[in-house]
Protein backbone atom coordinates (compact mmCIF):
# COMPACT_ATOMS: atom_id res chain seq x y z
CA UNK A 1 0.00 0.00 0.00
CA UNK A 2 2.64 2.33 1.02
CA UNK A 3 4.49 1.45 -2.22
CA UNK A 4 0.94 2.23 -4.01
CA UNK A 5 1.09 5.96 -2.48
CA UNK A 6 4.48 6.71 -3.09
CA UNK A 7 4.14 5.45 -6.64
CA UNK A 8 1.18 7.90 -7.55
CA UNK A 9 2.71 10.61 -5.39
CA UNK A 10 6.13 10.39 -7.94
CA UNK A 11 3.77 10.27 -10.46
CA UNK A 12 1.78 13.30 -9.71
CA UNK A 13 5.50 14.63 -9.40
CA UNK A 14 6.93 13.80 -12.26
CA UNK A 15 3.93 15.78 -14.17
CA UNK A 16 4.54 18.60 -12.12
CA UNK A 17 8.24 19.10 -12.92
CA UNK A 18 7.16 18.29 -16.40
CA UNK A 19 4.92 21.27 -16.01
CA UNK A 20 7.72 23.45 -14.50
CA UNK A 21 10.15 22.49 -17.26
CA UNK A 22 7.88 24.20 -19.37
CA UNK A 23 7.51 27.45 -17.87
CA UNK A 24 11.04 27.80 -19.63
CA UNK A 25 12.35 28.55 -16.20
CA UNK A 26 14.51 25.93 -16.60
CA UNK A 27 14.26 24.60 -20.30
CA UNK A 28 17.08 21.63 -19.25
CA UNK A 29 15.37 20.87 -16.30
CA UNK A 30 14.32 17.36 -16.23
CA UNK A 31 10.25 16.24 -16.24
CA UNK A 32 11.40 12.50 -14.48
CA UNK A 33 13.11 11.48 -11.79
CA UNK A 34 15.77 7.89 -11.82
CA UNK A 35 14.39 7.09 -8.73
CA UNK A 36 10.87 7.70 -8.85
CA UNK A 37 10.70 6.96 -12.27
CA UNK A 38 6.68 6.59 -13.28
CA UNK A 39 7.62 2.96 -15.53
CA UNK A 40 10.15 1.23 -12.51
CA UNK A 41 7.77 -0.42 -9.71
CA UNK A 42 11.11 -1.57 -8.36
CA UNK A 43 12.61 1.46 -6.55
CA UNK A 44 15.87 -0.32 -5.57
CA UNK A 45 16.76 -0.56 -9.21
CA UNK A 46 16.63 2.67 -9.80
CA UNK A 47 17.23 3.67 -13.65
CA UNK A 48 16.63 7.04 -16.25
CA UNK A 49 13.44 7.30 -17.85
CA UNK A 50 11.54 10.24 -18.84
CA UNK A 51 14.90 12.29 -19.27
CA UNK A 52 18.04 13.04 -17.43
CA UNK A 53 18.49 14.45 -14.42
CA UNK A 54 21.91 15.91 -13.68
CA UNK A 55 23.27 16.21 -10.17
CA UNK A 56 26.13 18.70 -9.74
CA UNK A 57 28.99 17.63 -7.48
CA UNK A 58 31.58 20.75 -6.35
CA UNK A 59 34.60 19.45 -4.45
CA UNK A 60 36.88 22.31 -2.69
CA UNK A 61 40.16 20.71 -3.90
CA UNK A 62 42.34 17.78 -5.67
CA UNK A 63 44.98 18.41 -3.85
CA UNK A 64 44.01 16.32 -0.29
CA UNK A 65 42.98 12.93 -1.05
CA UNK A 66 39.49 13.03 0.99
CA UNK A 67 38.39 15.46 -1.46
CA UNK A 68 39.22 13.10 -4.27
CA UNK A 69 37.99 9.80 -2.51
CA UNK A 70 34.34 11.99 -1.76
CA UNK A 71 34.32 13.09 -5.54
CA UNK A 72 34.58 10.03 -7.25
CA UNK A 73 32.37 8.16 -4.35
CA UNK A 74 29.59 10.71 -5.07
CA UNK A 75 30.01 10.00 -9.18
CA UNK A 76 29.80 6.49 -8.61
CA UNK A 77 26.54 6.38 -6.26
CA UNK A 78 25.14 8.87 -8.11
CA UNK A 79 25.15 7.48 -11.61
CA UNK A 80 24.68 4.24 -10.56
CA UNK A 81 21.31 5.55 -9.20
CA UNK A 82 20.48 7.15 -12.77
CA UNK A 83 21.68 10.61 -12.67
CA UNK A 84 24.29 12.48 -14.57
CA UNK A 85 26.49 14.42 -12.55
CA UNK A 86 28.87 17.44 -13.33
CA UNK A 87 31.64 16.71 -10.94
CA UNK A 88 34.16 19.70 -10.56
CA UNK A 89 36.98 20.52 -8.18
CA UNK A 90 37.53 24.01 -7.55
CA UNK A 91 41.38 24.25 -8.22
CA UNK A 92 43.22 24.11 -4.93
CA UNK A 93 40.77 25.72 -2.31
CA UNK A 94 40.19 28.32 -5.36
CA UNK A 95 37.32 30.19 -4.09
CA UNK A 96 36.70 32.25 -7.31
CA UNK A 97 37.04 29.11 -9.00
CA UNK A 98 34.10 27.46 -7.19
CA UNK A 99 32.27 30.24 -7.77
CA UNK A 100 32.54 29.77 -11.64
CA UNK A 101 32.24 26.26 -11.55
CA UNK A 102 28.66 26.47 -9.32
CA UNK A 103 27.37 29.31 -11.88
CA UNK A 104 28.08 26.98 -14.84
CA UNK A 105 26.53 24.26 -13.22
CA UNK A 106 23.62 26.07 -12.30
CA UNK A 107 23.27 27.51 -16.41
CA UNK A 108 23.50 24.21 -17.70
CA UNK A 109 20.07 22.84 -15.43
CA UNK A 110 21.42 20.77 -12.61
CA UNK A 111 18.55 19.80 -10.31
CA UNK A 112 20.75 19.76 -7.26
CA UNK A 113 23.74 21.07 -6.65
CA UNK A 114 25.89 19.01 -3.86
CA UNK A 115 28.58 21.51 -2.52
CA UNK A 116 31.64 20.82 -0.28
CA UNK A 117 32.18 24.71 0.32
CA UNK A 118 35.71 25.89 0.46
CA UNK A 119 34.29 29.13 2.29
CA UNK A 120 31.42 28.55 4.00
CA UNK A 121 30.18 32.05 3.49
CA UNK A 122 31.31 32.73 0.33
CA UNK A 123 28.48 31.28 -1.95
CA UNK A 124 25.41 33.47 -0.80
CA UNK A 125 25.26 35.40 -4.12
CA UNK A 126 25.76 32.35 -6.68
CA UNK A 127 23.06 30.16 -5.03
CA UNK A 128 20.36 33.14 -4.83
CA UNK A 129 20.66 32.51 -8.36
CA UNK A 130 20.23 28.77 -7.67
CA UNK A 131 17.15 29.53 -5.62
CA UNK A 132 15.75 31.47 -8.81
CA UNK A 133 15.87 28.41 -10.46
CA UNK A 134 14.51 26.35 -7.89
CA UNK A 135 17.56 24.73 -7.63
CA UNK A 136 18.04 22.44 -4.21
CA UNK A 137 21.39 22.94 -2.90
CA UNK A 138 23.08 19.98 -0.04
CA UNK A 139 25.66 21.16 1.64
CA UNK A 140 28.21 18.23 1.79
CA UNK A 141 30.15 17.40 4.91
CA UNK A 142 30.93 21.51 5.25
CA UNK A 143 27.44 23.74 6.08
CA UNK A 144 27.20 26.61 3.82
CA UNK A 145 26.66 30.09 5.53
CA UNK A 146 24.39 33.09 5.21
CA UNK A 147 22.08 30.92 2.50
CA UNK A 148 18.22 29.99 2.65
CA UNK A 149 18.81 28.14 -0.39
CA UNK A 150 20.32 24.87 1.43
CA UNK A 151 17.90 22.44 1.72
CA UNK A 152 19.84 19.39 4.05
CA UNK A 153 23.50 19.28 5.06
CA UNK A 154 25.01 16.08 5.18
CA UNK A 155 28.26 15.37 7.59
CA UNK A 156 30.07 13.53 10.14
CA UNK A 157 29.21 14.57 13.85
CA UNK A 158 32.24 17.33 13.59
CA UNK A 159 31.57 17.96 17.06
CA UNK A 160 32.44 14.46 18.29
CA UNK A 161 35.36 14.27 15.82
CA UNK A 162 37.12 16.71 18.03
CA UNK A 163 35.93 15.25 21.35
CA UNK A 164 37.40 11.99 20.01
CA UNK A 165 40.92 13.31 19.24
CA UNK A 166 40.24 15.04 22.88
CA UNK A 167 39.51 11.76 24.21
CA UNK A 168 42.65 10.13 23.01
CA UNK A 169 44.75 11.88 24.40
CA UNK A 170 43.26 11.88 27.16
CA UNK A 171 43.46 8.21 27.33
CA UNK A 172 46.89 7.50 26.63
CA UNK A 173 48.38 9.86 29.12
CA UNK A 174 46.12 8.52 31.41
CA UNK A 175 44.77 12.11 32.35
CA UNK A 176 42.12 11.02 35.01
CA UNK A 177 44.63 9.73 37.09
CA UNK A 178 48.24 11.32 36.09
CA UNK A 179 48.92 14.71 37.40
CA UNK A 180 51.21 15.86 34.88
CA UNK A 181 52.22 18.04 33.85
CA UNK A 182 51.97 17.33 30.32
CA UNK A 183 53.13 19.61 27.34
CA UNK A 184 50.90 19.55 24.31
CA UNK A 185 50.56 22.11 21.01
CA UNK A 186 47.22 22.51 19.89
CA UNK A 187 46.56 22.63 15.79
CA UNK A 188 42.93 23.56 14.37
CA UNK A 189 42.30 23.61 10.55
CA UNK A 190 40.67 26.86 8.31
CA UNK A 191 38.80 29.37 10.42
CA UNK A 192 36.79 29.62 6.92
CA UNK A 193 35.52 26.42 7.03
CA UNK A 194 32.38 25.98 9.91
CA UNK A 195 33.49 22.45 10.47
CA UNK A 196 37.15 23.99 12.08
CA UNK A 197 35.13 25.25 14.85
CA UNK A 198 33.07 22.10 15.65
CA UNK A 199 36.36 20.07 16.03
CA UNK A 200 38.53 22.74 17.84
CA UNK A 201 35.33 23.03 20.01
CA UNK A 202 34.79 19.32 20.55
CA UNK A 203 38.91 18.84 21.50
CA UNK A 204 38.87 21.39 23.68
CA UNK A 205 35.78 20.75 25.27
CA UNK A 206 37.79 17.45 26.86
CA UNK A 207 41.18 19.10 27.09
CA UNK A 208 40.62 22.58 28.35
CA UNK A 209 39.82 21.39 32.08
CA UNK A 210 43.29 19.54 32.10
CA UNK A 211 44.24 22.74 31.03
CA UNK A 212 42.67 24.65 33.44
CA UNK A 213 43.99 22.50 36.22
CA UNK A 214 47.39 22.58 35.05
CA UNK A 215 47.86 18.91 34.21
CA UNK A 216 48.16 19.48 30.70
CA UNK A 217 50.36 22.58 29.79
CA UNK A 218 50.64 24.75 26.19
CA UNK A 219 53.78 25.67 26.59
CA UNK A 220 53.23 28.32 23.20
CA UNK A 221 50.33 29.52 25.24
CA UNK A 222 48.64 29.27 21.88
CA UNK A 223 45.13 28.12 22.72
CA UNK A 224 42.19 30.32 21.22
CA UNK A 225 41.01 28.93 18.01
CA UNK A 226 42.53 31.98 16.05
CA UNK A 227 45.81 31.36 17.58
CA UNK A 228 45.75 28.07 16.72
CA UNK A 229 44.10 27.74 12.73
CA UNK A 230 45.74 26.35 9.74
CA UNK A 231 45.22 28.80 6.69
CA UNK A 232 43.63 26.14 4.24
CA UNK A 233 44.15 23.29 6.10
CA UNK A 234 47.48 22.98 4.23
CA UNK A 235 50.43 20.68 6.02
CA UNK A 236 52.84 23.48 4.99
CA UNK A 237 51.11 26.18 6.77
CA UNK A 238 51.12 23.32 9.83
CA UNK A 239 54.50 22.64 9.04
CA UNK A 240 56.03 26.01 9.16
CA UNK A 241 54.13 26.56 12.56
CA UNK A 242 55.34 23.86 14.25
CA UNK A 243 58.92 24.56 13.20
CA UNK A 244 58.39 27.60 14.74
CA UNK A 245 56.92 26.29 17.94
CA UNK A 246 60.05 23.75 18.10
CA UNK A 247 62.61 26.65 18.38
CA UNK A 248 60.70 28.74 20.60
CA UNK A 249 59.91 26.70 22.82
CA UNK A 250 62.70 24.04 22.57
CA UNK A 251 61.37 21.17 22.05
CA UNK A 252 63.68 18.37 21.00
CA UNK A 253 63.85 14.65 21.72
CA UNK A 254 66.36 14.97 23.95
CA UNK A 255 65.34 18.66 25.33
CA UNK A 256 62.18 19.86 26.47
CA UNK A 257 59.64 16.97 26.06
CA UNK A 258 56.35 17.50 24.08
CA UNK A 259 53.84 15.15 24.78
CA UNK A 260 50.74 15.51 22.69
CA UNK A 261 50.01 17.44 19.94
CA UNK A 262 46.14 17.53 19.26
CA UNK A 263 45.48 17.88 15.24
CA UNK A 264 42.12 19.01 13.87
CA UNK A 265 43.07 16.10 10.44
CA UNK A 266 45.82 14.71 8.95
CA UNK A 267 46.61 17.45 6.37
CA UNK A 268 47.50 19.18 9.43
CA UNK A 269 49.23 16.44 11.14
CA UNK A 270 51.45 15.71 8.59
CA UNK A 271 52.72 19.12 9.19
CA UNK A 272 53.52 18.16 12.72
CA UNK A 273 54.79 15.53 11.55
CA UNK A 274 57.39 16.48 9.41
CA UNK A 275 58.17 19.45 11.15
CA UNK A 276 59.14 17.47 14.13
CA UNK A 277 61.13 14.31 11.96
CA UNK A 278 63.68 16.79 10.68
CA UNK A 279 63.94 18.02 14.23
CA UNK A 280 64.95 14.53 15.21
CA UNK A 281 61.80 13.02 16.45
CA UNK A 282 61.48 9.20 15.56
CA UNK A 283 58.94 6.82 16.34
CA UNK A 284 60.69 6.29 19.82
CA UNK A 285 59.92 9.74 21.32
CA UNK A 286 57.15 10.93 18.84
CA UNK A 287 54.50 13.00 20.58
CA UNK A 288 50.90 11.44 20.90
CA UNK A 289 49.46 13.06 17.40
CA UNK A 290 45.71 13.07 16.53
CA UNK A 291 44.45 13.29 12.81
CA UNK A 292 41.27 13.24 11.18
CA UNK A 293 40.41 11.15 7.61
CA UNK A 294 42.80 7.90 7.72
CA UNK A 295 44.41 9.75 4.72
CA UNK A 296 46.46 6.94 3.40
CA UNK A 297 50.17 8.87 3.77
CA UNK A 298 48.77 9.08 7.60
CA UNK A 299 47.91 5.59 7.55
CA UNK A 300 51.36 4.83 6.19
CA UNK A 301 52.90 7.26 9.03
CA UNK A 302 50.28 5.73 11.37
CA UNK A 303 51.76 1.67 10.83
CA UNK A 304 55.39 3.54 11.07
CA UNK A 305 54.64 5.01 14.68
CA UNK A 306 54.62 8.48 13.45
CA UNK A 307 51.31 9.49 13.71
CA UNK A 308 49.08 7.85 16.29
CA UNK A 309 45.34 8.14 15.29
CA UNK A 310 43.03 9.48 12.52
CA UNK A 311 39.05 10.18 13.02
CA UNK A 312 38.13 7.90 10.72
CA UNK A 313 35.05 9.36 8.58
CA UNK A 314 34.01 6.54 5.89
CA UNK A 315 33.18 8.62 2.58
CA UNK A 316 31.09 5.94 1.30
CA UNK A 317 28.33 6.08 4.05
CA UNK A 318 28.37 9.80 3.36
CA UNK A 319 27.77 9.39 0.00
CA UNK A 320 25.18 7.13 0.43
CA UNK A 321 23.32 9.59 2.81
CA UNK A 322 23.74 12.39 0.14
CA UNK A 323 22.48 9.94 -2.68
CA UNK A 324 19.44 9.83 -0.44
CA UNK A 325 18.54 13.27 -0.04
CA UNK A 326 19.01 14.07 -3.89
CA UNK A 327 16.04 11.33 -4.72
CA UNK A 328 14.18 12.48 -2.02
CA UNK A 329 14.89 16.13 -3.16
CA UNK A 330 13.97 14.86 -7.22
CA UNK A 331 11.24 13.00 -6.37
CA UNK A 332 9.69 16.05 -3.77
CA UNK A 333 9.39 14.35 -1.10
CA UNK A 334 11.41 14.41 2.51
CA UNK A 335 14.45 12.41 3.12
CA UNK A 336 13.48 9.44 5.92
CA UNK A 337 16.95 9.90 7.88
CA UNK A 338 17.19 13.62 8.97
CA UNK A 339 18.80 13.10 12.68
CA UNK A 340 20.09 16.30 13.47
CA UNK A 341 17.68 19.37 13.28
CA UNK A 342 19.14 21.36 16.12
CA UNK A 343 22.77 21.57 15.85
CA UNK A 344 23.81 23.33 12.28
CA UNK A 345 22.43 27.06 11.70
CA UNK A 346 23.58 28.24 8.84
CA UNK A 347 23.10 32.51 9.85
CA UNK A 348 19.82 31.77 8.11
CA UNK A 349 18.42 28.75 9.42
CA UNK A 350 18.82 25.27 10.98
CA UNK A 351 19.57 22.89 8.22
CA UNK A 352 18.14 19.62 8.62
CA UNK A 353 20.81 17.44 9.08
CA UNK A 354 22.03 13.96 9.10
CA UNK A 355 25.25 13.46 11.16
CA UNK A 356 27.70 9.89 10.03
CA UNK A 357 29.51 8.72 13.06
CA UNK A 358 33.04 8.72 13.05
CA UNK A 359 35.12 6.16 14.45
CA UNK A 360 38.89 6.27 15.87
CA UNK A 361 41.18 4.72 13.37
CA UNK A 362 44.94 3.23 14.51
CA UNK A 363 47.20 1.01 13.94
CA UNK A 364 45.62 -1.90 16.31
CA UNK A 365 42.15 -1.26 13.99
CA UNK A 366 43.31 -0.15 10.98
CA UNK A 367 42.74 -3.57 9.42
CA UNK A 368 39.71 -4.59 10.22
CA UNK A 369 38.01 -0.67 9.53
CA UNK A 370 40.15 0.63 6.49
CA UNK A 371 41.16 -3.11 4.94
CA UNK A 372 38.15 -5.49 5.75
CA UNK A 373 35.83 -2.92 4.99
CA UNK A 374 37.27 -2.30 1.81
CA UNK A 375 38.08 1.24 1.93
CA UNK A 376 41.70 0.14 0.97
CA UNK A 377 43.47 -2.36 -0.27
CA UNK A 378 47.08 -3.24 1.65
CA UNK A 379 49.07 -1.94 -1.45
CA UNK A 380 47.28 1.53 -0.97
CA UNK A 381 49.36 1.93 2.76
CA UNK A 382 52.16 -0.28 2.38
C1 LIG B 1 36.68 18.06 6.62
C2 LIG B 1 37.88 17.25 7.02
C3 LIG B 1 39.09 17.67 6.19
C4 LIG B 1 39.28 19.17 6.21
C5 LIG B 1 40.38 19.63 5.28
C6 LIG B 1 37.01 19.53 6.74
O1 LIG B 1 35.92 20.30 6.40
O2 LIG B 1 35.56 17.73 7.40
O3 LIG B 1 37.59 15.88 6.82
O4 LIG B 1 40.23 17.07 6.69
O5 LIG B 1 38.09 19.81 5.86
O6 LIG B 1 40.10 19.36 3.97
Amino acid sequence: MKKLIALSMAFVLALSLGACGGTGNNQNQPTSTPSGSTSAPDESNSTVSGGDVTIGVSMPTKSLQRWNQDGGNMKDKLEKAGYKVNLEYAGDNDIPTQVNQIENMISKGCKVLVIAAIDGSSLTEVLKQAKEQNISVIAYDRLIMNSDAVSYYATFDNFKVGVMQGEFIEEKLDLKNNKGPFNIEIFAGDPADNNAKFFYDGAMSVLNPYIESGVLVVPSKQTSQAQVSTADWKTENAQARMENLITSNGYSPKGKKLDAVCCSNDSTAMGVTNALVSAGYTKEDMPIITGQDCDKPNVKNMLKGLQSMSVFKDTRTLADKVVGMVDAIVKGSEPDDINDRDTYNNGVKNVPSYLCAPVAGTAENYKELLIESGYYTEEDIQ
